[in-house]
C-alpha cells in the first residue's frame, strides 16, 4: 500500500505539466490562425499528444492518491469529478489532433484549448480548497472577498486587550499552521480546525480541545511533543508553531477556550501579556 500512496503523492507533481501544456496550446492554437504565426500549426500534433498523456496520467496518480482516504467532502468529489472531464475531453481532442483528419477537424482545437484552460482552471480551483482550505487564498484579502468564504471580519486593533481571544488571536495560529490537513475537504482523522465549533468538536479520538484543562487536551499535548515524535503536529515535518504561540494556547485553553468576549476579560499573566503582544503587533 505504501508504494500505491507513494506514487499517488506524485500527484500533486505531475499535475503541473497538463496545466502548463494547455496554457502553451492556448496560446499556440490562437496565435497560429493568423498568417504569420501559421508556422506554429507544426507542434500542436506534439502538444496535443503531450497534453492527453499527462491529464491520464495527472487523473490516474490523482485516484491513487484519492487512496490514502483522508479526503472527503465537496470540494474532493468536485476536485474528482472535474479532474476526471478534464482527461477525458483532452484525451479526446489530442486523438483528433494527431490523428491523419487533423485538417478536417481545424476549426475545433482553438475551442477545445479554451474548453479544457476552463475545466483545469474549475479543477484546480477544487485541488487547491482539498491542499490549502478553502480560506487560504483569502486569509489576507480585503474583508469583501473574505466574506465570501465566511471568515468573520478581523478587529482593527488598537491594543491586546481589545482582541476576541478565539477570532483574533488562536484562530489564525491554527488556520495558519495547520488548515492544509484539518479544513472541511480534508479532514485528518475527521478533524477540522478551521472554525471554533470545528475545534470544539474534535476528531476521531473524541474532544482535542477540553475547557480549562490544559491535561485533557490532546490539541495541546500534540502540538507540545519533541518535533521528531510521530504524532507531533502539525505533521509531516510543516513549520511547527513557535514556543510563544504554544504559550498562548496553553493560556488560551486554561482560560476555557473562549471565543467572543474580550482578552481583558480574561486573566493574563504578564508573560503572556508580552506574547500576546508580540503575536498580534499591538501593545497590550
Ligand atoms: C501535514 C498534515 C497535517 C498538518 C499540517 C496537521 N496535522 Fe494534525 N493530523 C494529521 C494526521 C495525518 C493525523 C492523523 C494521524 C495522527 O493521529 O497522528 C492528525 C491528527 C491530529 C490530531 C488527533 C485527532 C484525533 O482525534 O485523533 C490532532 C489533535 C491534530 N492532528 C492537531 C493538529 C494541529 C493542532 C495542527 C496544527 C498545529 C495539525 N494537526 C496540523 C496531519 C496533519
Amino acid at each position: 500500500m505504501d508504494f500505491i500512496f507513494f506514487l499517488g503523492r506524485l500527484h500533486v507533481l505531475v499535475l503541473h505539466l497538463p496545466i502548463g501544456i494547455i496554457v502553451a496550446l492556448f496560446a499556440l492554437e490562437w496565435l497560429s490562425r493568423k498568417e504569420k504565426y501559421r508556422y506554429l500549426q507544426a507542434a500542436a500534433p506534439f502538444l496535443w499528444g503531450a497534453m492527453g498523456l499527462t491529464a491520464i496520467a495527472t487523473v490516474v496518480l490523482g485516484y491513487l492518491h484519492f487512496s490514502e482516504g483522508s479526503f472527503s467532502g465537496l470540494s474532493g468529489d468536485q476536485h474528482r469529478f472535474f479532474g476526471t472531464v478534464t482527461a477525458v475531453v483532452a484525451a479526446g481532442v489530442a486523438l483528433l489532433r494527431v490523428g491523419k483528419f487533423a485538417d478536417s477537424y481545424k476549426p475545433l482545437f482553438f475551442p477545445a484549448s479554451v474548453v479544457l484552460l476552463v475545466l483545469i482552471s474549475i479543477t484546480g480551483h477544487y485541488g487547491g480548497n482539498l491542499t490549502h482550505g478553502s480560506t487560504y487564498l483569502v486569509e489576507y484579502a480585503p474583508q469583501p472577498l473574505r466574506s465570501l468564504v465566511g471568515l468573520e471580519a478581523k478587529h482593527k486593533l488598537t491594543s491586546v486587550k481589545e482582541a476576541d481571544p478565539f477570532v483574533d488571536v488562536v484562530g489564525p495560529i491554527l488556520r495558519a499552521h495547520c488548515q492544509g490537513c484539518h479544513n472541511e475537504d480534508k479532514k485528518e482523522n475527521s478533524l477540522v480546525l478551521t472554525t471554533y465549533a470545528g475545534v470544539m468538536r474534535g476528531g476521531e479520538s473524541g474532544k482535542v480541545v477540553v475547557a480549562g484543562n490544559t491535561e485533557l487536551s490532546e490539541l495541546l499535548r500534540r502540538i507540545s511533543l519533541d518535533p521528531s515524535d510521530d504524532e507531533f503536529m502539525p505533521a509531516e515535518g510543516k513549520p511547527p508553531l513557535s514556543a510563544q504561540q504554544r504559550d498562548i494556547i496553553r493560556w488560551w485553553i486554561a482560560a476555557g477556550a473562549k471565543n467572543g468576549g474580550t482578552v481583558g476579560d480574561l486573566e493574563v499573566p504578564p508573560e503572556l501579556q508580552k506574547a500576546l503582544s508580540a503575536e498580534l503587533g499591538v501593545s497590550f
